[in-house]
């Protein structure tokens, strides 16, 4: 507890590691999937909406518990709310933590496999069904799986052994950018095929008759996990934050840049799926079996395919240091273990859950239950409760146990700052959060 406790050294790195954190196989894996099963353009429009509504003003609430706390998740909220149960809120996002690491390293190892497949050119003029043959041969392959999953971890392990400013700020100030650039490039050359009329029409022409209470989970669910709250990894970065940083231009940023990616990343798979004549409902294949057919057509694709999955895999490494780090800083700082220590424990506790996710996965797994995997129910587990619910409890306590005065008082850096939205924020986290999170559990419960 002696070590002088690490932060971020510039603004631009606190937006790239958040923006790091949010970013990621929400945004281009899971996004897409559940706008293809849950309406197209309705999903994403109630999307849009709670994101903004919502997404801003919970964010800035963890930013605030964070700042303010200057802990990890269960530290902040003791040293907000001394004495009292509310750190239990804190105990919800590390569990949280371990569920959503679980299932993600499993993800994130597919896409260090890809790109070992797109090195060695194992596309090259393979129709989609061969494609989506080698998806599936790969789940069930004993070893690849487990393999890749290891690695990521090993990388996701050293950047948090580094600690903050030369680890996670450092490396995500590299390769967010980068990343933005690479889906352009590919944004265009999606809109040029001539499945882009009818993908686009799927993506933003609504089909209302969809939508009904799971569609409505399923978007505020996805929400949340895109944005990365509900679970304490942005009061962690909170914490981590200067106390001169502007927390709502910050919080803007954030949501922005999330949005954009997962729009991005719509645009680019529905016009390629159509192209290609795969169903938009296709799921986790649509990432992993679309983009390669993609590249196969494009000039310079055996590149581009590279580079987009080495993305890919740097967009799920910024995220998985942002769940790994929740976890270490509440070892390290409430238990007093040493960071390194926390850092292996993380490491295989999660790696331990993870590997039962991948194993989910196999053909006839006893992990699987009727349609349900372990897998996802690791991930409905998370994104439709955990972080829902953590959200719920994060508004309540911000506006009904620490107040105005307190809130205020820190997103406007002890009033030197001007923030014209601050009332209408504060009424959100106060009475809209709490009562449509609510609404829509309790129509989902009906
Ligand atoms: N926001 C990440 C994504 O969209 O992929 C996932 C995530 C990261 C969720 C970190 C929660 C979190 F704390």
């Amino acid at each position: 507890m002696s070590e002088k406790r690490d932060g971020f050294g510039s603004k631009l790195g606190v937006i790239a590691a958040a923006a790091g954190s949010a970013v990621g196989l929400g945004n281009i894996y899971r996004f897409p999937c559940l706008a293809g099963e849950n309406g197209g353009g309705a999903f994403l429009l109630i999307y849009v909406a709670i994101v903004l509504c919502l997404g801003i003003p919970i964010m800035m609430a963890e930013f605030y518990i964070g700042r303010r706390g200057g802990k990890n998740p269960v530290g902040s909220i003791k040293s907000l709310a001394p004495k009292t149960h509310w750190n239990l809120i804190g105990y919800i996002g590390i569990l949280a933590a371990f569920v959503v690491l679980a299932f993600y390293s499993t993800v994130s190892g597919w896409t260090l496999e890809y790109i070992y497949k797109a090195a060695t050119n194992f596309f090259a003029g393979k129709d989609i069904a061969t494609i989506e043959q080698g998806f599936t041969d790969f789940h069930n392959n004993p070893f690849r799986p487990f393999l890749w999953q290891f690695v990521f971890m090993g990388f996701t392990a050293f950047i948090i052994f580094k600690g903050v400013k030369d680890g996670v700020e450092k490396y995500t100030k590299i390769l967010m950018p980068a990343l933005f650039v690479i889906l352009i490039v590919l944004c265009f050359k999606s809109l040029t095929m001539s499945g882009a009329k009818e993908g686009l029409k799927f993506l933003f022409k609504p089909d209302f008759s969809k939508v009904d209470g799971t569609v409505l989970l399923a978007a505020l669910g996805q929400a949340f996990f895109s944005l990365s709250v509900g679970m304490g990894a942005l009061i962690t970065y909170g914490s981590y934050i200067s106390k001169k940083d502007n927390l709502t231009t910050t919080s803007l940023s954030v949501v922005a840049a999330d949005t954009l990616v997962a729009v991005l990343a719509g645009i680019i798979i529905f016009p390629a799926a159509f192209t290609f004549g795969i169903q938009p409902e296709a799921g986790a294949g649509l990432a992993f079996n679309t983009l390669p057919m993609i590249f196969n057509k494009m000039t310079g694709g055996y590149f581009f395919c590279i580079i987009f999955f080495i993305l890919l895999s740097i967009a799920a490494l910024t995220s998985t240091i942002s769940l790994l780090e929740v976890i270490v800083a509440f070892l390290s700082e409430e238990h007093g273990i040493k960071r390194n220590t926390a850092t292996w424990i993380g490491t295989l506790v999660s790696l331990f859950l993870g590997v039962l996710c991948t194993l989910s996965l196999r053909k006839g797994s006893v992990l699987a239950f009727g349609n349900m995997t372990f897998f996802d129910f690791m991930d409905k587990f998370s994104a439709n409760f955990l972080l829902p619910i953590g959200a719920l409890f994060i508004v309540i306590f911000v506006a009904w146990k620490m107040g105005k005065e307190s809130f205020y008082d820190e997103i406007t850096n002890q009033n030197t700052l001007k923030v014209s939205v601050k009332k209408f924020i504060y009424f959100i986290i106060k009475f809209v959060a709490p009562i449509v999170i609510l609404a829509i559990f309790v129509n989902q419960l009906i």
